[in-house]
């Protein structure tokens, strides 16, 4: 195999250790027999990468590690007793996929918080040093030390070494759960197969996998050659390489990492069996950046030359102002930069919010600009009506990618900007966000371009379009008599996050909807192969693969299948939070606002909103069609360890970070209950600062008694 890094590594040529191995004059006659020489071969080809990616200090040709290769699968294929998995002839081999698995973060893999401004940053610094000079972790004259770090463009994986060996990889997800790609993570010459060293048993790293621009570049052009897909970046030819089902694809993709954080750690020498979250006392560092320096020390690759250490918010826009400077002479891309509190015991203060850690946040550089001319303005539908006024614009190269689109939010922001058709506009663009039009140049307007008048009737149905007084968008009224809220209602309920039915795009679902045969989401699971593969653009295979997708949606978690009726306000997090409370769907149909009310995060306006769509006749009347269909939500998973069912709490004192009703919804949500005093069936009680008769009368009864740790402990958090 010839690297992926092809190119790259010319300059290094001095071999280790200064010898050659080129020519089969076979060493290991004279040194100590072919397993010796296999094991010779293997350590020198990961000193190669190890160098190459970790220290960045390439050390060898491409002729001579391609010989080194050669010599090593030669031998194998001599000695196939002495073939192992790890050995890095192995990385490519396995069998193209008919589909990824689907993993489930033993850790929950995070995002972060984001800031533009100065600001922002001073802000972030200033909370942080309030908490930790709180807690007494930080004296008062005395700043932060923050870990800083680049913001790579690319994507995040979580690789799992068990007893030093990668057994998993996966993508991010949604967090919670993500894809297996292992076979593809094996063919990256950067990431080990066999960490080196003493690893703990049980081993995560997470970090960014990426391509170089450069890389980026050949990679195109080749795909050009061939006339296959061009890659609109490097992040998308990075994502698009790694969900490639034939890991031999993969494999001749220059795929790079760097990792940034870990996951489930276990059995770190001298630890218990539990696993190690940031801050615990079994963590072999005590700070971010010690953590990574351990991590490298198992031959992983980690972004020495540019993380930092730094002190305070002057340190932290020092940090930004000098990675602003180097950043066009970066191989590749980034789209910011991240700070982290270093020390792990002040992170573990912080917690977090959200999905997101306090005690980190990205500073993104600022999004790209580019002038263009606005070549139309048409309106587009929502799933629930939303009409939102679409830029169509003369095509422009900004922020990596070509637009030719661009939202326009709403009517009054069109009036306010007072965009016209045939303005030069200024298209803007940061990271993966939509692009957005800022305003015209006036300077190059001609005369007498009308302004922008929004169409009165929704151009799909021919309803209404109304505006609510304290709203700032514009409706159609049609609800799902309108085909185009109903074509996004379906597109949202087969979308990843929501049902996963791969197959359902939206050419197919203009035919369905637009032919009269779908009228409701139930009725998707009435379709059957013959009529599908009829339709434009299917084949007989793809409509057996849609038929199979849509039979194993049938069997949604709770929360998926709630995300997936697309009431308004209910996302992801909210419908998964929702469906483990309640636990079956009848619960929640039949909840009123005070029962939705005690579900982490559900305020009155969500409680209301499932309220209301629930109340609808014709909602409970899909819903009634779904399981006529044989639709059958299985019950959502648990966070670990968070099986409080029955159990009642009762609190006393206070908590470091928590409040009271922190903590209480917490605990209703994990199935547990709260009462205000303690009796011998009180399971735990949770006592904090100046816990009084309560904390007395649990230990003259024996009642478990747990601090604010051990509360989160118990609640997988
Ligand atoms: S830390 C708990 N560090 O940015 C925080 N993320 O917006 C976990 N990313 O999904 C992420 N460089 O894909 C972290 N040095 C860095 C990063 C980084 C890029 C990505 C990562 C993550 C996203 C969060």
């Amino acid at each position: 195999m010839s690297p992926p890094a092809a190119g790259s590594l010319q300059g290094g040529r001095s071999s280790l250790g200064g010898r050659q191995a080129e020519g089969t004059a076979w060493g290991h006659t004279a040194s100590g027999g072919p397993a010796q020489r296999v094991a010779d071969l293997r350590r020198e080809i990961d000193e190669h990468n190890v160098r190459y990616y970790v220290h960045d200090e390439p050390s060898v040709s491409d002729a001579d590690y391609d010989a080194l290769m050669r010599e090593l699968q030669a031998l194998e294929a001599e000695h196939p007793e002495l073939l192992t998995s790890d050995s890095p002839t192995q990385r490519v081999g396995a069998a193209p996929l008919v589909e990824f698995g689907s993993v489930r973060h033993a850790v929950p893999m995070l995002s972060l918080g984001n800031a533009f401004e100065p600001g922002e940053v001073e802000a972030f610094d200033r909370r942080v040093s309030d908490t930790l000079r709180g807690a007494g972790l930080l004296d008062s004259d005395a700043r932060v030390a923050y870990f800083c770090e680049l913001k790579l463009d690319g994507l995040a994986i979580n690789l799992r070494y068990e007893n030093g060996e990668l057994v998993q990889a996966a993508t991010r997800g949604d967090g919670q759960e993500g894809e297996d790609v292992t076979a593809n993570i094996r063919t990256l010459r950067a990431i080990p197969l066999r960490l080196r060293g003493a690893p703990p048993r049980v081993l995560e790293v997470r970090g960014e996998v990426l391509m170089n621009r450069a890389d980026f570049e050949r990679l195109n052009q080749a795909q050009a050659t061939r006339g296959e897909k061009i890659f609109v970046n490097p992040r998308n030819a990075a994502a698009g390489s790694l969900r490639q089902l034939d890991p031999r694809i993969t494999a001749n993709r220059p795929l790079r990492f760097f990792a940034y954080g870990w996951g489930e750690i276990r059995g770190v020498p001298g630890d218990a069996a539990a696993p190690a979250q940031a801050g615990d006392a079994s963590l072999p560092r005590d700070t971010h950046g010690g953590m990574l320096q351990w991590l490298a020390g198992f031959g992983v690759p980690v972004n020495v030359k540019h993380n930092r250490q730094v002190l305070g918010a002057a340190g932290l826009l020092d940090f930004y102002a000098q990675v602003g400077g180097l950043r066009p002479g970066l191989p590749y891309d980034i789209d910011g930069v991240v700070y982290k509190v270093d020390a792990l015991a002040a992170q573990k203060v912080l917690g977090f919010v959200a999905r997101a850690p306090r005690f980190a946040v990205a500073h993104k550089f600022p999004a790209e600009e580019a002038a263009t001319q606005l070549l139309g303005i048409e309106v587009q539908v929502g799933r629930t009506g939303a009409i939102t006024p679409v830029a169509r614009l003369a095509p422009v190269f900004v922020g990596g990618v070509t637009v030719t689109n661009a939202t326009l939010h709403n009517e009054d922001e069109i009036r306010r900007k007072d965009v016209r058709v045939g303005d030069t506009v200024i298209v803007r663009r940061a990271g993966d966000v939509i692009p957005e039009v800022v305003g015209p140049v006036l300077e190059k307007r001609v005369d007498d371009l009308p302004p922008f008048a929004m169409p009165t009737a929704c151009p799909v149905c021919g309803s209404a379009i109304e505006k609510l007084e304290d709203e700032a968008i514009a409706r159609c009224t049609g609800g799902l008599f309108c085909a185009a809220q109903r074509k996004q209602t379906l597109l949202h309920a087969a979308g990843r996050k929501a049902l996963d039915i791969e197959g359902l795009g939206e050419k197919l679902v203009d035919q369905l909807v637009d032919t009269g045969r779908i009228k409701s989401l139930a009725d998707l699971y009435s379709l059957q192969a013959e009529e599908l593969a009829a339709l434009d653009r299917m084949g007989q295979k793809s409509a057996e693969n849609l038929v199979r997708a849509l039979d194993q949606a049938r069997t949604p978690t709770l929360g998926r299948l709630l995300f997936a009726l697309g009431i308004r306000h209910v996302g992801e997090t909210t419908a998964r939070d929702t469906a483990r409370h309640f636990g079956s769907l009848e619960a929640i149909l039949d909840a009123d606002e005070e029962a939705l009310l005690v579900v982490p995060d559900v305020g009155p306006v969500v409680a209301g909103s499932i309220r209301r769509f629930f109340a609808e006749p014709h909602n409970r009347e899909v819903v009634a069609q779904l399981r006529a269909q044989g639709v059958e939500p299985v019950a959502e998973a648990e966070p670990q360890g968070a099986s409080l069912t029955g159990k009642t709490f009762v609190l006393t004192g206070t908590m470091p970070t928590w409040s009271r009703d922190d903590a209480t919804r917490h605990i209703l949500a994990a199935g547990g209950k709260v009462s205000g005093s303690v009796s011998k069936k009180t399971a735990y009680v949770v006592a904090g600062e100046e816990a009084g008769s309560k904390l007395a009368k649990a230990q003259e009864l024996g009642v478990a008694i747990l601090d604010e740790d051990g509360l989160k402990a118990l609640l997988g958090l």
